[in-house]
């Protein structure tokens, strides 16, 4: 046995790899999207979803400003695209989708693009958020969810992050 830093032993809990849209798929300055690992259920009825946020992060701003997001899980066709575009790249400067060569789609439910082709789309409306340390939990309600089978979606943990990236190079 050995100790660990508490805070780096967080980092070895597999996690999910999303990317959280939010926004007006129709306006490029309007919509974005951001990776994020920190996504979980929280509630069976209703079936809430929550999902860790920066302050800062643009995604965020837009959340708040239309009312919903849209939780996209990754399978190893879309990694490249969450690390390198939406996971890297911030949405006050550079329109996500025109990078990642993506028409965004519109969300059925919520006011939100969608990636059109992810294995799993949850739409999202936003109920509440909760300061927690230096992220804001923001949870919504899925309202609509639709899939596209056959893929595997990504678990994220840190010992898999160099063997992930080398599959994205
Ligand atoms: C694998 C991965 C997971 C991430 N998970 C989160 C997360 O759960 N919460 C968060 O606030 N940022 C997370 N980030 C960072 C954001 O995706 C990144 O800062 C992004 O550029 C924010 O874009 P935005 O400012 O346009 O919203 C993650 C990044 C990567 C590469």
């Amino acid at each position: 046995m050995r100790y660990l830093n508490p805070s780096d032993a967080l980092e070895l809990v597999p996690q999910p790899l999303a990317i959280v849209t939010a926004g007006d798929p129709d306006r490029p300055w309007e919509r974005g999207g951001m990776a994020a690992a920190w996504v979980s259920r929280v509630s069976w009825t209703p079936p809430l979803v929550a999902v860790a946020m920066a302050r800062e992060r643009y995604t965020y701003r837009l959340v708040r400003k239309y009312g919903g997001f849209v939780v996209h899980v990754v399978s190893r066709r879309f990694l490249k695209m969450a690390l390198e575009v939406f996971g890297s790249l911030s949405g006050a400067a550079v329109d996500k989708f025109e990078v990642a060569g993506v028409k965004p789609a519109r969300a059925e439910a919520v006011t939100a693009p969608v990636i059109p082709g992810a294995p799993v789309v949850i739409e999202c409306r936003f109920v509440g958020e909760y300061e927690v340390g230096d992220h804001v939990l923001v949870v919504g309600e899925a309202v609509r969810a639709y899939s596209q089978p056959g893929e595997e979606p990504v678990v994220w943990y840190d010992s898999s992050a160099a063997e992930i990236r080398k599959l994205t190079g």
